[in-house]
């Protein structure tokens, strides 16, 4: 009886050696080479990531356990073009815990995001890790917030992204809202899920550059220009991408799939949008288009990038747009649009028709 408890207790403190050991609190950046080398249950304490500096967790050890244990804060006063966190590894669970990663983005926002002005950080996150990754409350990204590009399956889940402050002007933006290109999931990868986020920010909710097998499910995203695919270039192919369940407040567009002008050896297949509402889109609620550019589309169409099996279909997708602005716009390339385009779940309203150059099944505009 005694022998066994104290083996117990033995054992329980070896486990709590192993799992608050000094070496594996990360309360600097002195300290993050050391845990990542040698630790397989890393804690963050809260701590000011000094400006210049990329708080790197790169090539952790397969199984790791990330746990943050308080605020990071992004220090300011340095206008630098690096990323301000990264994550890789294989198998690694990353638990927030509800904690904050502060960007302090006001620092840097000047209305003109990644298009020039102020330097600013490229991406307050880059997340090639596979696993899990939870429980995150990041605020105020300079510009671009996540950006993913796991190999391996990885879910991204419970994530809040609150660029809300960036809807507002400032003292550097000249009138215009201060954040830009505040995207909050860039993805290039295979194997993401992204479910129970919210986001609040100025550019694409979603925007998948490439990669196939991606859910995206029961976030909500207000204030930004929408759900995308795309921007898609030469040599990028996107294949097998669930977005079901989401709520877009406010948008400028709701479900976007947009390619650009001249791309050529890319694609765009396999995609099914379920259940999603979307409310008071100001300029599309769906749109297919094949002549983006960043600086605008041209009304010119493309045709090297194949986009084929877009289908709306399972629950309903109910998709609100406000007035004065259009409800579908579909501008295929010539013969570029293929396969089946099942949209028989999909129920449009609240502004004008638009325009459809493809013709789908079981939807009229
Ligand atoms: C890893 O831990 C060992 C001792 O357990 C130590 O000697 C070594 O310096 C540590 N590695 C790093 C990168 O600090
Ligand atoms: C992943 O890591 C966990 C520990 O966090 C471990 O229990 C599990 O066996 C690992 N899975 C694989 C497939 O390596
Ligand atoms: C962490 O940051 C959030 C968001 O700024 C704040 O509400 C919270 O009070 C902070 N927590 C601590 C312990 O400072
Ligand atoms: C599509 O992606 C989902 C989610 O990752 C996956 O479960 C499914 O097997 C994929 N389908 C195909 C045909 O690869
Ligand atoms: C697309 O290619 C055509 C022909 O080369 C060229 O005239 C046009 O400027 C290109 N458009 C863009 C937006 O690059």
């Amino acid at each position: 009886m005694y022998a066994n408890a104290l083996v117990s207790l033995i054992a329980l403190a070896a486990l709590s050696h192993r799992v608050s050991a000094a070496g594996c609190t990360i309360a600097s950046l002195d300290d993050v080479a050391n845990a990542v080398k040698n630790c397989t249950a890393i804690t963050i304490s809260g701590f000011t990531v000094p400006a210049g500096q990329t708080f790197s967790m790169k090539n952790l050890k397969s199984g790791t356990t990330v746990t943050v244990a308080g605020n990071v804060t992004f220090g300011t006063g340095v206008f630098w073009s690096g990323n301000m966190f990264e994550l890789s590894g294989t198998n690694i669970t990353f638990d927030g815990q509800g904690n904050t990663f502060n960007g302090n983005g006001p620092f840097y926002w000047d209305g003109q995001g990644g298009n020039g002005g102020l330097t600013k950080p490229s991406k307050m996150m880059v997340i090639t890790s596979s696993g899990t990754f939870k429980n995150l409350n990041v605020l105020n990204s300079p510009t671009h917030a996540f950006s993913v590009g796991n190999s391996s399956p990885l879910t991204i889940s419970n994530i809040k992204l609150d660029n809300s402050l960036g809807a507002q002007p400032n003292s550097q933006s000249g009138g215009k809202a201060a954040g830009h290109n505040t995207d909050a999931f860039d993805v290039s990868a295979t194997g993401t899920t992204i479910t129970g986020c919210t986001v609040i920010n100025q550019d694409d909710c979603l925007a998948i550059n490439k990669g196939s097998n991606i859910v995206f499910s029961g976030n909500s995203c207000t204030g930004g220009h929408g759900v995308s695919i795309g921007s898609i270039k030469t040599g990028g192919n996107v294949q097998n991408v669930t977005i079901s369940n989401n709520k877009i407040i406010n948008n400028q567009n709701g479900l976007r799939i947009k390619t650009y002008v001249n791309a050529t050896d890319a694609s765009v297949k396999d995609v099914t949008y379920s259940g999603n509402t979307v409310t008071g889109a100001t300029d599309y609620g769906v749109i297919i288009e094949q002549d983006y550019t960043n600086e605008g589309a041209t009304g010119t169409p493309t045709n090297g990038v194949i986009v084929s099996n877009i289908n709306f279909v399972g629950t309903t997708n109910n998709v609100a747009v406000a007035s004065g602005a259009k409800e579908v716009f579909v501008l295929c390339g010539s013969g570029s649009c293929q396969g089946t385009w099942d949209w028989s779940a999909l129920k449009v309203s609240g502004g004008s028709k638009g325009s459809m150059n493809f013709a789908v099944k079981g939807f009229t505009l």
